[in-house]
């Protein structure tokens, strides 16, 4: 008994295959399209062994209509799509700035025309805390409620701004025209889930982050220390107005993030709310510093570093409000730093090569 069937676009990514698994736990039929330009298909392998159901999967690159609308006339039930396939890295957003744009703003116009074309009316899409930009230009706007107005400072934040602008235009759109034919528009609703910044792995070690490329976050980063492929961490300022100088994230485990898009999209399909957007945080900030010591505790040894400049573009304080998620969907951050920082060795130490060995026998034993 399936409860609805679900499209899921990057969803062999990282935060992608979580929730792809999540759905499938709560009985949602789970239908993948991914590139695989940053990622790998043996993705959906784990996510199968975990739960014991697999994902279709086809490879489709999100900027081809046509290729969407194959995707949906062979899957006529879908009725809800989460929109996670894009280009996240944001150093590169300003050298390549127009394949970010072709890819996040581009690549979401075909899905929603294709989506338009199908029925498909809900729309669940990866947004990011990076569309606030420095919320310390503002009085009283730390811990960031979503009231908080946007100004992303890099090319990537300005596609998800777009993004966010362009579903909102879309599916008020479709709602009033619809209403103006004498019909219910209500079937069309977004949310837009603005994440902090999301942690750790499956608990099982069977699954985690495996990107393609040099990973540019702190904790993948910090992973690479911790196996020895990398000579130390780099801290990018010591000089921030913090408890110990470095800068200030909420992260937020990725067990929690891909629950939240589940009750997210239940709550569009329930509620019918038009197009709402959340935070997804746990509302606490942690430093640099307190990062490393949480993940050396969880890998047992001191791990080195050496504090340099501050990095671009970064800002002293990205941490979340998350209430208006904590009451309207529901949803509260469960899981802790120390989970995320324990879950993600116990990935790093059994995977070395990621996704492209077998998981080791004795995780699937359990
Ligand atoms: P990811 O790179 O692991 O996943 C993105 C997936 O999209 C990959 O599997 C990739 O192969 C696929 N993809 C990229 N371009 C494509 C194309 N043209 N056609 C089809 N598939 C394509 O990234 P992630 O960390 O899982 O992020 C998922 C989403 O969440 C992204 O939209 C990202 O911007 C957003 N986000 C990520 C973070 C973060 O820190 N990871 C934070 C906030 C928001
Ligand atoms: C975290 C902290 C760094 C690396 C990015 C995107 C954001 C979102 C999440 C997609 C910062 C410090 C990092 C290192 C360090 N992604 N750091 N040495 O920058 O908060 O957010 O990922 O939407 O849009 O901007 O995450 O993990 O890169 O950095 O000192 O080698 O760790 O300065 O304070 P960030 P991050």
């Amino acid at each position: 008994m399936t409860v609805g069937s679900v499209l899921v676009t990057g969803g062999c990514g990282y935060i992608g295959s979580f929730t792809a698994l999540a759905l499938l736990e709560a009985d949602y039929n789970v239908v993948i399209v991914d590139n695989l330009q940053n990622s790998s298909k043996d993705t959906i392998d784990r996510i199968e062994l975990i739960c014991g159901k697999r994902p279709e999967f086809y490879n489709i690159d999100i900027r081809k209509e046509e290729d969407f609308d194959k995707v949906f006339d062979a899957h006529p039930d879908i009725d809800s799509v989460i929109h996670f396939a894009a280009l996240k890295a944001v150093g590169e957003s300003g050298e390549i700035p127009l394949e970010y744009y072709r890819t996040n703003v581009y690549g979401t116009i075909c899905l929603l025309s294709s989506a338009t074309k199908h029925n498909v009316s809900n729309i669940v899409f990866s947004s990011s805390a990076t569309v606030y930009g420095d919320a310390t230009r503002f009085e009283n706007m730390i811990p960031i409620p979503e009231i908080c107005p946007i100004g992303p400072t890099n090319p990537y934040g300005r596609t998800k701004a777009t993004v966010e602008s362009l579903i909102t235009d879309h599916v008020e759109a479709q709602r009033n025209n619809l209403k103006k034919e004498g019909k219910s528009g209500d079937h069309w609703n977004a949310a837009l889930l603005r994440y902090f910044n999301p942690a750790g792995s499956h608990p099982s070690g069977v699954m985690g982050e495996d990107p393609q490329g040099v990973p540019y976050n702190l904790l993948p980063l910090l992973a690479q220390v911790a196996v020895g492929k990398r000579e130390k961490l780099l801290v990018f300022g010591d000089d921030y107005a913090s408890k110990d100088g470095t800068a200030i994230r909420d992260y937020i485990h990725i067990l929690d993030l891909a629950k939240g898009h589940l009750v997210a999209l239940n709550y569009l399909r329930d509620h019918h709310p038009g197009v709402k957007a959340w935070n997804l945080g746990t509302g606490k900030g942690s430093t640099v510093f307190e990062m490393i010591k949480a993940f050396s505790d969880a890998v047992g040894k001191e791990l080195p570093y050496q504090v340099v400049g501050r990095r671009a573009g970064d800002v002293l304080d990205l941490t979340a409000n998350p209430t208006k998620a904590n009451t309207e969907l529901k949803w509260k951050a469960e899981r802790t730093l120390y989970d995320a920082c324990e879950d993600l060795w116990r990935w790093t130490k059994n995977n070395p090569q990621g996704y492209r060995q077998s998981p080791p026998q004795e995780l699937l034993d359990k």
